[in-house]
C-alpha cells in the first residue's frame, strides 16, 4: 500500500483481512511522509514499511525510482494507492502496469486532482462519491473499476461531505480489493475483466456493501 496520510484506508483493509472478507496480506506500506499515520499503523501492525522524503532526492524520477524499488522488493501482486498524494512518474507507473489501483474521492471522471469535495459542492452536485481505478500515467484517469455514491445534503460543507464519504470509501476499497484477490476482477487485462466478461462500466457499491453492475 502507498499512503501519505492518516491511513484510515489501510486500517480498513487490515480490518477486512482480519475479519475474513478480504483474502489478502499487506506485505508493505510505502510513503513519502515518514510521520504519516499510515507508517505509524504499519509499524504497530509489524508490516514492512519504507518512507522516503522527496526532498532527499534530486527529482521526482529519483524519488520514485527509490520508492518503487522498495515496493518491488516485497513482490506485491497488487499495489493499492490509498491517499498517496504525489503524482507518480510515468516510468514507475509503467513498471507496475495493470497491477496498481487508486482510490479517489470523487465520481470520476468528475474532479480529478485536489479539493474534490469543495468542487462537488461548488458545482451544486446532488451526489458525490468515490472511485477506484487502475493507475495510468495520466492523473486519476485509468479504467474505472468501482464507485460508491452518497447524496449531498443541505448544509454540507467540504469537511462534512468528506467525513460522510470516508466510511463508504473504506467499504469500496476493501470490496474492490476482495474482487481482485479472489480473481473475480482482473486488471491485468485491457479491457478489465469482471466475472469473465469485459467490464463496461464501474461496479456500484450498494448500501449493504455488495456490488451491482453499473
Ligand atoms: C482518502 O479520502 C482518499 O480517497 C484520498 O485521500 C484520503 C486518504 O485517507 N485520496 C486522494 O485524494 C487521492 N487523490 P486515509 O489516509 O485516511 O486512508
Amino acid at each position: 500500500m502507498l499512503a501519505s496520510g492518516r491511513g484510515s484506508n489501510l486500517q480498513a483493509l487490515l480490518g477486512a483481512i482480519a475479519a475474513g472478507p478480504l483474502p489478502a496480506r499487506v506485505v508493505g506500506v510505502f510513503s513519502d511522509k515518514p510521520a504519516s499515520g499510515a507508517i505509524a499503523l504499519a509499524r504497530e501492525a509489524g508490516i514492512a514499511n519504507v518512507a522516503l522524503r522527496p526532498r532527499d532526492f534530486a527529482d521526482r524520477d529519483a524519488h520514485d525510482e527509490a520508492l518503487f524499488s522498495a515496493v518491488a522488493a516485497v513482490q506485491p501482486d497488487l499495489i493499492v494507492c490509498a491517499g498517496y498524494l504525489r503524482i507518480i512518474s510515468a516510468a514507475s507507473v509503467r513498471r507496475f502496469e495493470g497491477r496498481m489501483i487508486n482510490i479517489h474521492p470523487s465520481l470520476l471522471p468528475k474532479y480529478p486532482g485536489l479539493d474534490t469535495h469543495a468542487r462537488a459542492l461548488a458545482a451544486g452536485d446532488a451526489e458525490h462519491g468515490a472511485s477506484v481505478h487502475v493507475v495510468v500515467p495520466e492523473l486519476d484517469a485509468g479504467p474505472l473499476l468501482s464507485q460508491v455514491r452518497i447524496p449531498v445534503l443541505a448544509g454540507d460543507d467540504a469537511a462534512a461531505l468528506a467525513a460522510r464519504l470516508l466510511p463508504r470509501e473504506h467499504a469500496l476499497l476493501s470490496g474492490t480489493c476482495a474482487l481482485l484477490a479472489t480473481g473475480w476482477m482482473d486488471i491485468s487485462r485491457d479491457p478489465v475483466v469482471f466475472d469473465g466478461q469485459p467490464l463496461r462500466a464501474p461496479l456500484v457499491l450498494n448500501d449493504d456493501d455488495t456490488f451491482r453492475e453499473g
